[in-house]
């Protein structure tokens, strides 16, 4: 079970990082966002248009997570 404070971080398949129980995030310039929602997506191929946030880029470009298919390639 998990404490009521605790921030998740789970890598969704071959798209962002989905973060439960987050309160804020800081961007790569250091500025502190306030979450008010209980599951927010961070862009993980790094070409969405709302960093930090994803905006769905990633299935146009199809963005494959380059360490679950190097896993996949080698099993
Ligand atoms: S992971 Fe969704 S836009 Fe980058």
């Amino acid at each position: 079970m998990r404490h009521p404070t605790e921030c998740v971080v789970t890598a969704y398949p071959d798209g962002p990082y989905l973060v439960r129980g987050a309160h804020h995030v800081v961007d790569a310039e250091g500025n502190e966002i306030e979450v008010t929602r209980p599951v927010v997506a961070l862009c993980r191929c790094g070409l969405s248009g709302q960093k930090p946030w994803c905006d769905s880029t990633h299935k146009l470009i199809r963005f494959r997570d380059p360490v679950r298919h190097r896993r996949r390639e080698s099993d």
